[in-house]
């Protein structure tokens, strides 16, 4: 893949990246049609990353259906797939890591420990080999993004990172590869995420600045529903991912919950527009 990077970056123009783990679906696909528009070659990765799960977590289960992921990318004009197995990421005597702290020790963070410091490491060795001028990450993950971008300034990576929407089903549940964990009841219960979000968009378009009422009526929504167990819901600055009490410039609702046995993550960016705010699900 270095070789094959090194060649491309003589001859073409920039490369474009997507990082992912497989099981792909609309979600990924649209962050390959953004690359494709912007670069050439497109480089795509599937590596379910062992450092990324704690110990309790799916990485056994995790979907692996390689051969339709390869089949997808190719048709999508995906020019490289670099997978490589975990032996080759991570050899025995294998020893360095990355930590961004501070914006990777909350949220997903506390929940996941160890989980940041599993995605930045794996994510600048993957940089490092693919040479990529841009890489494509969705706002799905929106703390995975923040916390990238700090690690792509502070190491002075040559790659910068793009933020692309949430895609999402007809019934607004955020598309995600642990979809596929979830029974029919808990499918439509997995709606709440969404739903919650929604009544918090409801709120501030009727006037709400408060960030304490905010949540309150985000944890209602969730709560109102059996089969979802909260693990956090906080309106956080978008950059400090600090707590704020009042909606201000650009803020993140970032939801975290489980659905029967799935942890499932959603999350709204609200954006200061003059006097009001926009709130993009
Ligand atoms: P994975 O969960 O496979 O996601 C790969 C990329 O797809 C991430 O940037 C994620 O935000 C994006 N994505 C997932 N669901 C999406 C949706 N519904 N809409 C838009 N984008 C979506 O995130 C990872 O893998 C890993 O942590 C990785 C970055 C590959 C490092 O191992």
């Amino acid at each position: 893949m270095k070789q094959a990077a090194r060649e491309a970056r003589a001859r073409e123009r920039p490369i474009g990246f997507v990082p992912t783990m497989g099981a792909l679906h609309e979600g990924h696909f649209s962050l390959v049609r953004a690359a494709r528009r912007d670069c050439s070659p497109v480089v795509a990765s599937i590596f379910v990353n062992p450092k990324q799960f704690g110990p309790s977590e799916d990485f056994q289960k995790y979907p692996r259906p390689m051969e339709a992921d390869s089949a997808a990318l190719e048709a999508l004009g995906v020019d490289y797939l670099f997978a490589p197995s975990p032996k080759e990421m991570y050899p025995d005597g294998y020893a360095t890591s990355v930590a961004v702290e501070g914006l990777g020790d909350r949220l997903e963070g506390r929940s996941r420990p160890g989980h940041f410091r599993g995605v930045s490491t794996v994510v600048l060795k993957l940089f490092e080999i693919v040479q990529p001028r841009f890489a494509y990450f969705g706002r799905k993950d929106a703390q995975q993004v923040r916390v990238l971008r700090q690690m792509a300034t502070d190491l002075n990576l040559d790659t910068q990172v793009v933020v692309c929407p949430i895609v999402r089903e007809a019934d607004g549940l955020a598309l995600s590869s642990r979809n596929a964990y979830l029974k029919p009841d808990e499918r439509r219960a997995a709606t709440a995420l969404y739903r919650a979000l929604e009544a918090v968009r409801r709120e501030i378009a009727a006037g709400e600045r408060d960030a304490v009422r905010l949540s309150v009526a985000l944890r209602r929504a969730l709560e109102s529903e059996p089969l979802v167990a909260l693990d956090y819901a906080e309106i956080v600055d978008a950059e400090t991912l600090e707590p704020v009490l009042r909606l201000r410039r650009s803020c993140l609702i970032l939801l975290a919950a489980f659905v029967g046995a799935t942890r499932l993550i959603d999350n709204a960016l609200v954006e200061e527009e003059g006097d009001s705010f926009r709130v993009s699900l």
